[in-house]
């Protein structure tokens, strides 16, 4: 049951089996795994609310799971490390709780989303929790952690004491929605290795000298495959003001970094230079011709940079081949991200190899346990960072 500022015992009598800080996706997960083990579970979050980034996940629908998850899907320092809670509590078990809860959802490409939008999850959630006792704590905010015999939590509530203490604070990257480097300081002070924090699943930002000339085409968005660091994404890029974006693009920005350059096929369904082929002895101007393929506005643009428009029959071959090669190839070197104000995620986090996989226990500190973002492992798009939270979540509340 949410509890919103009501005081409780400080007394240090106050003893849960478990405290979890963080009431988001892993939290809750946890919290409710637990307890229906029987563990007594206290979850502490300084938000008013619950689970405020799953209400406004997938744009307030949800994408709360991808049907074809496994561990290429995440990037992190140590990649092997989410096989196996991936394994024991994946899209299946998470979609099995929805029906339980006779929650409607449907699947796009793979993507799962609710149908009548993700309160439904939260309140789902929170049900699981009071069916089993868990107590929720919000606005309240941890001022302290201590570890001698048990764990010992002051708040502006109290102190509680805990066997097992929990971490479920989430990435840093969206202030706005409750983030917080809790998470990252707490595991530094236990003496765990933090791997360097990014923002990812991010617009990028153009270059000086690209923003100049492409900054003016905010609003056009086109179908392109986005290559970068040897990963390729296919879907929608949009351009804005300040650089890229579209999903196809924040794909790629969960492996962009300083200095690497993007590449984008602009006609990804074809072949540029068959096409030309085709046309060849046509009269027709090479840019009206690819406004056939591209926004017009943009092609104007881009073809003043890479390209003399002419009549398709004044080109030479090695002329078409080189504009078909710019085509398939756009180089773009973006100047930095937008920010964690902006990032859907956040990339790196507490070091996995402190972690067992198993547990999510710290292997150092008996106890104490990290679930969800806060840990380097983070997803793509497409509903993989909720199924980490989901399975991370389960699978620490089987131990706690
Ligand atoms: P989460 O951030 O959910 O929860 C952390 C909790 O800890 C919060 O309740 C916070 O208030 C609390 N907290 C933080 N600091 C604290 C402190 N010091 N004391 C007490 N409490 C504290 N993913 C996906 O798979 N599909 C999607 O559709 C989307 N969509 C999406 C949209 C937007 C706008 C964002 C920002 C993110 C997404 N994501 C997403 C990502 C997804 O929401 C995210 O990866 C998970 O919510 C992470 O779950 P956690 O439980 O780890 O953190």
């Amino acid at each position: 049951m949410a509890v919103p500022y009501q005081a409780c015992d400080s007394s240090a009598k106050h003893y849960r089996d478990v405290i979890v800080i963080g009431a988001g996706a892993a939290g809750l997960m946890c919290a409710a795994e637990a307890g229906a083990r029987g563990r007594s579970v206290m979850v502490i979050d300084h938000a008013p609310v619950t689970g405020k980034k799953i209400r406004v996940s997938g744009g307030g629908r949800c994408n709360f799971g991808n049907l074809n998850t496994s561990p290429g899907n995440y990037q992190s320092e140590n990649p092997g490390f989410c096989t196996s809670a991936l394994a024991r509590f994946g899209s299946q078990e998470f979609i099995g709780l929805l029906e339980k809860h006779g929650i409607r959802y449907h699947e796009e490409d793979g993507r799962l989303f609710c149908d009548n939008g993700s309160l439904e999850i939260v309140g789902m959630l929170e049900k699981e929790c009071d069916s089993s006792d868990v107590e929720i704590r919000l606005n309240c905010r941890v001022s302290g952690i201590k570890k001698q015999d048990f764990f010992a939590v002051d708040t502006n509530l109290g102190r509680f004491r805990s066997h097992s203490l929990v971490v479920a604070t989430g990435g840093v990257s969206f202030r706005q929605l409750g983030a917080t480097g809790f998470g990252h300081r707490t595991a530094r002070r236990f003496g765990l290795n933090v791997t360097p924090l990014r923002p990812a699943l991010v617009p990028l930002q153009w270059g000086r000298r690209d923003r100049t000339t492409f900054g003016t085409l905010a609003g056009i968005s086109f179908d392109t495959a986005v290559t970068c660091s040897g990963k390729t994404f296919r879907g929608s890029v949009l351009l804005t003001r300040e650089g890229l974006s579209g999903p196809a693009l924040l794909q790629a920005s969960l492996y962009w970094r300083e200095g690497t350059p993007l590449l984008l096929d602009l006609l990804p369904r074809g072949n540029a230079y068959e096409i030309f082929l085709s046309k060849r002895q046509r009269k027709v101007e090479m840019r009206n011709l690819l406004a056939g393929y591209l926004p017009k506005r943009f092609i104007q643009t881009w073809s003043d940079i890479f390209f003399a428009s002419k009549p398709m029959n004044q080109y030479s071959d090695r002329e078409l081949r080189k504009i078909a090669l710019a085509l398939h190839r756009w180089e773009i070197v973006p100047a930095g991200t937008a920010g964690f104000s902006r990032a859907e995620v956040t990339l790196g986090g507490i070091d996995t190899r402190e972690l067992s996989s198993k547990t999510m226990e710290a292997k150092k500190v008996a106890g104490l346990y990290f679930v969800g973002e806060v840990m380097d492992v983070t997803g793509q798009l497409g509903g993989f960072n909720l199924q980490w939270a989901w399975s991370s979540g389960y699978a620490a509340g089987q131990f706690v």
